[in-house]
């Protein structure tokens, strides 16, 4: 496929590079396209060199060959990374002062772009109204990472990993549908974390890969992402709002407030049904004799409770959206343990509860019958189950699965990329949104 990598003039033009690698390296021709700005940060002999086509900002070289109209006609691919505001501007507002944004009117296949610059510059109403009209074109414009900027400050602005804007490129040229353009979804993933003492916990095995492929794959697809990640170490998908958390408190409190105005929410992550009753303030120490033992307390059930809100609401719907709402007794002992203070969660619009519920179930025995029956328990909508124990499914990046439709006939996904999986359960979501 023929790629034109359009780069303009901030820091982060060098992390170009390496996207210009994966490109090249997975067999696409790619063409870069510097604006004069972007030369300041990296010269045009290492777009050069790692190119193998000659690299020019203006549309004064090789007149000849007619370059600000050719190279966009004859693109497969157009991505811009990273997108400076100044950039975006030129694009939405067609100006065509260099060889960049000549190509860009010029382009006739999908453009990506990657935005990187300064929080300010990236939450003015100007630059939110540039970024608001190239996707209304149709351009995908991934929303920039939250993170370390050029100099001591922090926020949203950083340039995804250049990995994960491969990856968004990739889906763009094999033409996967954006259906879920417009929606809102949550995605939790990882395994959680319950503390038994500053240093010592109770975890699991989750890796956070398949939740990361969901989450990817739904910005792909158009979604508005937030991504609830316990403990996970993966590179952040582009693209996709990242909430850090530990324990299954944390990732509560994070999945509740964001699927309050979701569309769907997709719980991928493997949640400790218990804790440590208590945490210990110091280090447990090594005693002689017997050790003392861990006792245990339930933690809440979330996909569950999802379900639980949404039947309610759903119930109540026809009634104004005024009070707030008091939680569903999820166990006497989570109020007792202080998980739910107050016992209400934030006021918000009745049946404004997600349309569609995903739950996961990873099952050692009697994969099938098990999942049955927790997709009827926990009133989700979808239940993707999957067999694991030794070397099955956690950690790698392939995985198969059936999933288990409430109402509807069960969809085998055979062994393959998690991705894959994400593709399938996205399918069986965008179907059942209105
Ligand atoms: N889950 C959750 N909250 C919990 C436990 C699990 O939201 N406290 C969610 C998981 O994210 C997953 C689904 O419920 O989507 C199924 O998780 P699983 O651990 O298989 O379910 P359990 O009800 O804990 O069943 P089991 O007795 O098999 O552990």
């Amino acid at each position: 496929m023929k790629v034109v990598l359009g780069v303009s003039g901030g820091i982060a033009a060098y992390k170009a590079c390496e996207l210009l690698r994966l490109f090249t390296e997975s067999g696409h021709e790619v063409r870069v396209v510097p604006t004069r700005e972007a030369l300041k940060f990296v010269g045009a002999p290492t777009w050069a060199a790692l190119s193998g086509n000659p690299v020019s900002a203006e549309v004064w070289d090789d007149v000849h060959e007619v370059p600000h109209v050719r190279i966009g006609k004859q693109a497969d691919l157009v991505v811009v990374a990273p997108a400076t505001a100044d950039v975006l501007a030129r694009a939405a507002h067609g100006l065509a002062g260099d060889l960049l944004t000549n190509t860009l009117l010029t382009a006739t296949c999908p453009v990506v772009f990657a935005p990187a610059m300064h929080t300010e510059m990236w939450q003015h109403p100007a630059t939110r109204a540039n970024v608001e009209t190239l996707r209304e074109r149709g351009a995908v414009v991934i929303d920039p990472a939250v993170g370390r900027l050029t100099g001591a400050d922090t926020g949203p602005g950083r340039l995804p990993d250049p990995a994960e804007i491969f990856e968004v490129c990739l889906r763009v040229l094999r033409g996967r549908p954006r259906d879920l353009a417009g929606r809102k979804v949550v995605v939790s993933a990882g395994g959680t974390r319950e503390a038994i003492d500053p240093v010592r916990y109770l975890g699991n095995r989750s890796s956070g890969r398949q939740g990361y492929a969901l989450a990817r794959t739904a910005v792909a697809r158009g979604a508005e992402v937030t991504l609830v990640a316990a403990n996970v170490t993966l590179p952040d998908p582009a693209g996709a709002k990242v909430v850090r958390v530990e324990s299954a408190s944390e990732l509560r409190d994070a999945v509740l407030a964001a699927a309050a105005d979701a569309d769907a929410v997709v719980m991928a992550a493997a949640v400790a049904d218990f804790r440590p009753a208590t945490r210990h303030e110091a280090k447990i120490k090594k005693t002689d004799g017997e050790p003392e033992p861990i006792f245990l307390a339930k933690n809440p059930d979330i996909l569950a409770e999802l379900g639980t809100l949404r039947r309610e609401a759903r119930a109540a719907q026809p009634r104004p959206a005024t009070a707030a709402q008091p939680l569903p007794a999820a166990g006497p002992e989570l109020a007792a343990d202080g998980l739910e203070p107050g016992g209400v969660v934030p006021r918000r619009e009745r049946g404004a509860y997600p349309e569609v519920i995903v739950g996961f179930a990873a099952e050692t025995h009697d994969v099938l019958a098990n999942g049955q029956a927790k997709l009827a328990r926990k009133g989700c909508d979808l239940l993707v189950v999957n067999q694991v124990g030794e070397g099955l499914a956690f950690g790698t990046p392939d995985n198969a699965a059936t999933v288990l439709v409430a109402g509807g006939d069960p969809v085998e996904v055979p062994f393959g990329p998690k991705e894959a999986l994400a593709d399938v359960v996205w399918d069986l979501v965008a179907a059942r949104l209105p």
